[in-house]
């Protein structure tokens, strides 16, 4: 089978903490391709999650099946703590352009720890906000939803943002990542694609799915196979 062009990223938010390992040894055996960690301290969001500790405790699980630790950072002034997440096995670190106020420098800062950068848009930031960093990130992260929980709804006029996104990326003819986290599922993960999504997080789709975590995330990439053809 022809290899799917988009990366189907489990949000371990969803796992069930007191098993954590095996849900997430459920998720890399059933095909996970980057392991998705949401990072949130209460401030910038209204949720509080957990900080290095956890993507430190299972990168060995991701090193040994090689897949990236994806770290978003929900957090206020996020260079206070690159150094910290880079250390806990972050391949790639995805801050919010609302929540640092030299973006530029913060995405500098991040490559300078030799891992890939991200930049992250609430829902109601336009797109203008990464239109000047474009050259310079790795990864445009779309939030699908107000972050800060799981298990929220896809806000539709996101499909909109992504097209609108992947034709600025394509005319400046980047390379970048377009990730799209919150509230996608297998049935709309096909429309999510087809948008120009090339990376989809889903944590309760995958974790608190009907099926088993390896049946989830075969369902989502099948749906998105639709989309190619391969
Ligand atoms: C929301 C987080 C998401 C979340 C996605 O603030 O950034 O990554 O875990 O969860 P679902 O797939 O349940 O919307
Ligand atoms: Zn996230």
């Amino acid at each position: 089978m022809a290899r799917l062009p988009v990366k189907i990223a489990p949000s371990i938010l969803a796992t069930d903490f007191t098993r954590l390992g095996e849900h997430v040894s459920e998720a890399i055996v059933g095909g996970a391709d980057w392991l998705h960690v949401d990072i949130m301290d209460g401030r910038f969001v209204p949720n509080i999650s957990f900080g290095p500790m956890i993507p430190q405790a299972i990168r060995p699980l991701a090193d040994a099946a090689n897949i990236p630790l994806d770290v978003h950072l929900m957090i206020e002034e996020p260079e206070r703590y690159l150094k910290q997440f880079a250390q806990a096995g972050a391949a790639r670190l995805t801050v919010h352009a609302e929540a640092t106020r030299h973006l530029h420098r913060t995405v500098q800062d991040i490559k300078e720890l030799g891992i890939k950068a991200g930049v992250a848009l609430n829902p109601a930031t336009s797109l203008t906000a990464v239109e000047e960093i474009l050259p310079d990130v790795d990864l445009i992260l779309i939030m699908s939803v107000n972050p800060g929980f799981g298990g929220q709804s896809y806000i539709p006029q996101s499909s909109s943002k992504i097209r609108r996104l992947r034709r600025m990326l394509t005319d400046r003819g980047s390379s970048a990542w377009l990730e799209v986290d919150g509230g996608i599922s297998a049935k709309n993960a096909a429309d999510i694609a087809a948008a120009g999504a090339t990376a989809l997080v889903a944590g309760s789709a995958i974790f608190r799915g009907e099926k088993s975590v390896a049946d989830n995330i075969t369902e989502m990439k099948n749906v998105v196979r639709t989309v190619f053809s391969v």
